[in-house]
């Protein structure tokens, strides 16, 4: 990232990994991302599907997911499920279910500073709880209680968070290191391993439940009683994971991969920028880039004009995040709420500092203080 920032532009060679080329200039990133739209190729992801590759008898089939796929199988699932989790309609309907989620959390803020008057050191992991939650309505059609007070450490969303934590653990270990694990078994391989398994129950188990529910909607011979989206969500419109279950060309292990990389891809990013991170904070671009200036995209852009690509944090293109209409319904429902209640200060001299982990994400403890709003 340093030689990035001094160099703008250079090529990396990293042993065990195909050539790169790191750019901060947008109309580079912007040269690259149109001239690869009919075939974008993400490399990375290469443990996940090894790990799907030699699941248990061959569950997926050897078709590993949309986030390790590439070519004509990533294209089959992407032509797929974009359409169900990327329209306005789709992604508004769960919308009460996402406020009924943030309220909870905000009410969860209360008690954890109701004793020092302080959010705890560990705040960032309460924020996975509600960004898990949030997912989980969609992901897994229920609400999964990942945010009551007291959580047995058998219930469903202990079990979840646990096993979510180890798949991101055992991936930073694989993922973000010298592949060993491609020559033998790792311990964080076998993390990976164990985790995603388990993730893979559960899942597993939410599928049964909502195909039993098709099928008995079938057999009543009412198709119109498939309408039987999350308890929680007027029952007016179907849930994407019935509409995934429906569609044509997608088995239930296509469903069960996509689940499961909803819950890895939709927790970890909601605090997350992408790799033009670096090109976002350019004085170039964005004048007093690390100065929090909403106003810079009114409209009338008083700041000067902002070249297109020169913040994607979704991404472009075809291979654009497909989360990326939910993860921003989480994101502004948050964002209003937590303004309506409080006024947030953040009580640490040190300055907050960021760190990669596979994502961006905070490498200073959040010392964020709520005050409620008379
Ligand atoms: C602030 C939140 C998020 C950010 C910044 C983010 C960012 C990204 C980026 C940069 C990509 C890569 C696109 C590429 O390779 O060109 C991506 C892909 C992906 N994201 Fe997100 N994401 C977020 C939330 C979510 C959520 C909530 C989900 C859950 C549905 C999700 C699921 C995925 C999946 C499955 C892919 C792979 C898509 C494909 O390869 O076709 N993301 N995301």
């Amino acid at each position: 990232m340093a030689l990035v920032q001094k160099y703008g532009i250079v090529k990396l060679q990293i042993i065990g990994m195909p050539p790169m080329v790191c750019t901060t200039n947008p109309d580079d990133i912007e040269v690259f991302l149109k001239s690869t739209l009919e075939n974008p190729i993400r490399i990375g992801f290469a443990c996940l599907k090894s790990v799907r590759l030699r699941a248990k008898d061959n569950y997926f089939n050897k078709n590993t997911g949309l986030l390790s796929e590439n070519g004509d199988e990533w294209w089959r699932l992407r032509s797929r499920v974009q359409v169900p989790l990327l329209r306005p309609k789709n992604v508004a309907m769960y919308l009460p279910a996402v406020d009924g989620a943030t309220n909870k959390f905000l009410d969860r803020i209360d008690l954890l500073q109701a004793e020092t008057g302080q959010v705890p050191s560990d705040f960032m992991q309460e924020i996975y709880k509600w960004a898990l939650e949030c997912i989980g309505l969609v992901a897994l059609n229920r609400e999964l209680g990942c945010l009551e007070p007291n959580i047995s450490p058998d219930a469903l969303p202990a079990q979840l968070i646990r096993h979510i934590n180890g798949i991101f653990s055992g991936f930073n270990g694989t993922e973000m290191n010298f592949p060993f694990w491609k020559y033998f078994r790792t311990p964080s391989y076998t993390k990976l391993e164990t985790s995603h398994a388990a993730a893979l129950e559960l899942t597993a188990g939410a599928i049964r439940e909502a195909q039993a529910r098709l099928e008995e909607a079938k057999a009543l011979g009412d198709p119109n009683r498939q309408l039987t989206v999350v308890r929680i969500v007027a029952d007016l419109y179907i849930s994407i994971m019935e509409t995934l279950l429906n569609t044509e060309g997608l088995s239930r292990s296509d469903v069960a991969t996509m689940i499961i990389d909803m819950l890895f891809a939709g927790v970890d990013t909601t605090l997350a920028m992408s790799f033009n991170g670096v090109t976002s904070r350019m004085e170039e671009y964005f004048p007093q880039p690390l100065e929090f200036l909403p106003q810079r995209w009114q409209r009338d852009r008083p700041y000067g004009a902002i070249h297109p690509f020169a913040s994607l944090p979704f991404s472009h293109g075809t291979r654009i995040c497909i989360g990326k209409r939910l993860a921003e319904q989480e994101m502004y429902t948050i964002i209003i709420r937590m303004l309506q209640k409080y006024t947030v200060t953040f009580e640490s001299d040190e300055e907050m500092k960021v760190k990669t982990q596979l994502v961006l994400k905070p490498a200073t403890q959040l010392a964020f203080k709520f005050h409620p709003r008379n």
